[in-house]
């Protein structure tokens, strides 16, 4: 390879980094994502392939590179540079008046006539200590004994909104140590407990168990399927940067694009604050990105304690677990003239909130039946309130649960929210017994199909494995129309139940038969409605590799596993023929993922499904930019006028050969592909000098690429 084009490779990745860097910066911090999710696949691709082509170019700080690294045996301990403490905690919201007389006392003359307290959550996960030399990360440490802890770097890297540099190139301090909790939200711990469950693995007792036992996973491949987050609170060892107050180090992180609570401003009076957090709440309530402005400095106990009393109220609406709130003295000259004491500080304290705990009686097991056969057992229970919240359900997982907590029907039990989402039952009050219970064991029966359930080796579940059962048709049809996979819109659980009941769906590919008087035929059927659903089924028949991939349902596969898979195969035919050396050389299919792919493929049925997807009229877009690269690769194309096909056929003919479609012009843009009619964007092109094409030329680029 010449040098020319060597370097040529490297400006480009270079650039390709720093755009997929602001994308996720817009996306993960700012909360304005300027490009569709297929536009950053799309960039990523590039970013990968052209890595590929030249691995010597790959450094660690490139976005694609965030999973890495081989499964280790053991973690490696580290040494913190300073160690990390703990906080006093107090259980009642007096103890804030004390906490501030206590360090009005200590600080004698000195103290304010009222303190600035910076108020934030307690996040409810563990404690790391992340540590950026010159901007880079480079080491993830967990607390440990507070002195030593594990280095969880590799796992820590796959956290997908942390940055693996800092933002801003001019003002980066030599070493910036920050300290955080690292969580899960609750929606993605409801999701992987469902896929525990599936997978016949035991599931996990509530999001902060799912979040430690993820940092703790020897194998960072596994770590990446499971996504976690992370919260900034507190600086470590610092050089080439200091701090007057902790809401100047958390606004300065924030800049820096680490994950913080968001400093909400303290000029606005409290009620204010109050209406814009709920606002924030309302508008992200998936808690994805992190713009919540959850962090307030509050004047004196009095303030601080409306902070408690507001946050325990909409703590169940938070889109994480948080047991409590964190009261610091905001001053970090305060900080430093009140110290510690033993191995807390005496400048903050953790008012942690009551426990969401009920007592309510069993009345009877149900057994539920899900995609993959998996029959969980199911409480329900005397409708009891939990952290405002009404409970009738709760799951019991397993007969290895049902046993560890010895339940049995008529028992009166205590039940907790486990991450505010699934209540589940904490232990039963064995004293209230009632006289003849008997211990529960789960039928070896499928309920829906009466098939014998059977338990595979190793695992904690029993499964219905009969392949027709209607329980588990439904279970595979909901997951293959779901948004992340097949995405058919407006196709509830109701109508996939009454299709699969009428028997007009016997596996998924026959969604793409459904003619207008089949679903007319159902009950409570429009002629309206019949039409919308059509319509969004044949929607959903140009899809992507990931998509089909992923809602095919293989047991261990999901979404970002499937897109490695669409990525590295590129299409339909090469994934089908995967044998078990190839899908193990993809970053993150761990041997587990690659058997289960194998076996899957072996069975013959993925085969039979994806072709009769196909002469159903399913499209399967290729990942071409991956596999082979073309001349279009990376470059960004706006159209504008009419041309002589469709626009989005254009615009598809682009993406697959590796090019970009945005929709407004600026300095960065590679061409301007003109129709008839151009209007205002030819002229802005020629003030911008982006070239501008036209069809003719367009179809040079196609046939050279
Ligand atoms: S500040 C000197 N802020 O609570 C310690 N800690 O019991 C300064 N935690 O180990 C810690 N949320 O894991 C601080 N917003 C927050 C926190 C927080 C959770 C945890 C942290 C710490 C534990 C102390």
């Amino acid at each position: 390879m010449s040098e020319r084009s060597k370097s040529s490779a490297k400006s480009k990745i270079l650039a390709l980094r720093e755009e997929i860097r602001k994308h996720d910066r817009n996306y993960y911090v700012l909360d304005r994502p300027e490009i569709s999710d297929r536009e950053y696949d799309l960039l990523f691709e590039e970013l990968v392939a052209l890595e590929t082509e030249h691995p010597e170019l790959i450094t660690a700080d490139s976005p694609s590179h965030r999973i890495g690294g081989v499964a280790l045996d053991e973690f490696v301990k580290v040494a913190h540079r300073q160690p990390m403490l703990s906080l006093q905690n107090s259980y009642s919201i007096d103890d804030i008046d004390s906490f501030e007389e206590r360090i009005r006392k200590e600080l004698k003359d000195q103290a304010p006539v009222e303190f600035d307290f910076f108020c934030e959550p307690k996040f409810d996960g563990l404690a790391v200590e992340l540590v950026y030399e010159d901007g880079l990360l480079v080491r993830a440490i967990t607390r440990g004994d507070g002195s030593i802890g594990e280095d969880v770097t590799a796992n820590v890297r796959t956290i997908p909104s942390l940055p693996l540099r800092l933002f801003g190139n001019s003002d980066t301090p030599s070493l910036f140590e920050v300290r955080g909790e690292i969580v899960m939200l609750k929606e993605d711990f409801k999701l992987l407990n469902e896929t525990q469950q599936e997978n016949g693995d035991l599931p996990f007792a509530n999001p902060r168990n799912a979040a430690a036992g993820t940092i703790r996973q020897l194998d960072p491949k596994i770590t990446a399927t499971r996504p976690l987050m992370i919260f900034i609170y507190a600086p470590g060892a610092l050089d080439g940067v200091s701090f007057a107050a902790q809401d100047e180090f958390e606004i300065r992180a924030a800049a820096f694009g680490l994950p913080t609570a968001g400093v909400a401003s303290s000029d606005e009076s409290f009620s204010k604050f109050k209406e814009q957090t709920l606002k924030s709440l309302l508008k992200n309530p998936s808690g994805r990105r992190k713009n919540l402005n959850l962090a307030r400095i509050c004047k004196g106990a009095r303030e601080a304690k409306q902070y408690y009393e507001f946050i325990n109220e909409i703590r169940s609406r938070l889109p994480f677990d948080i047991d409590g709130v964190v009261i610091k003295v905001n001053s970090f000259r305060l900080q430093n003239d009140l110290g510690f004491v033993a191995r807390s500080p005496r400048w903050a304290t953790a008012a942690k909130f009551p426990s969401e705990q009920a007592e309510t009686v069993l009345e009877k097991i149900e057994i539920q039946v899900g995609r993959t056969g998996a029959l969980t057992p199911v409480a329900v229970m005397k409708p009891v309130r939990v952290g405002g919240v009404l409970i009738t359900n709760a799951t019991l997982h397993n007969q290895d649960e049902i046993d560890r907590k010895d339940v049995r029907i008529g028992d009166t039990v205590i039940i907790q929210r486990a991450g505010d989402v699934i209540p589940e039952i904490v232990k039963v009050v064995v004293k209230k017994r009632p006289d003849g219970a008997k211990p529960y064991f789960i039928p070896k029966k499928c309920p829906v199909c009466n098939c014998a359930a059977e338990k595979p080796e190793d695992e904690a579940v029993l499964r219905c494995v009969n392949p027709t059962c209607p329980a588990v048709l439904k279970g595979t049809l909901k997951h293959f129309v779901s948004r992340r996979a097949m995405n058919v819109e407006g196709l509830g659980d109701k109508q996939i139940d009454a299709l699969v009941d009428a028997g007009l769906i016997l596996r998924p590919s026959d969604l793409y038969k459904l003619t207008a008087e089949n679903i007319l035929s159902l009950e409570r059927q429009g002629e309206k409605s019949a039409e919308n659903l059509l319509a969004s089924i044949t929607n959903s028949k140009k899809t992507t590799l990931a998509r089909v991939i992923y809602a095919l349902g293989i047991r261990h596969v999901g979404e970002t596993t499937a897109k490695s898979l669409a990525n590295f195969f590129g299409n339909e035919k090469a994934f089908l023929n995967a044998d078990h050396d190839a899908l193990v050389s993809i970053p993150d299919v761990g041997t587990k993922i690659a058997q289960s792919i194998s076996t899957a493929l072996q069975h013959g049925h993925i085969r039979e499904e994806i072709t009769r997807l196909i002469s159903a009229g399913v499209e399967i877009q290729t990942s071409k930019a991956a596999v082979s690269g073309g001349t279009l690769l990376g470059k960004k194309y706006v159209i504008t006028g009419t041309l002589p096909m469709d626009r989005d056929v254009v615009k598809q003919m682009i993406e697959e050969n590796g090019g970009v479609v945005l929709s407004g012009i600026s300095k960065k843009t590679d061409f301007l592909l003109a129709g008839e009619n151009p209007g205002s964007k030819s002229q802005k092109a020629a003030e911008l000098g982006v070239r501008v094409i036209d069809w003719e030329t367009f179809q040079t680029q196609l046939s050279s690429s």
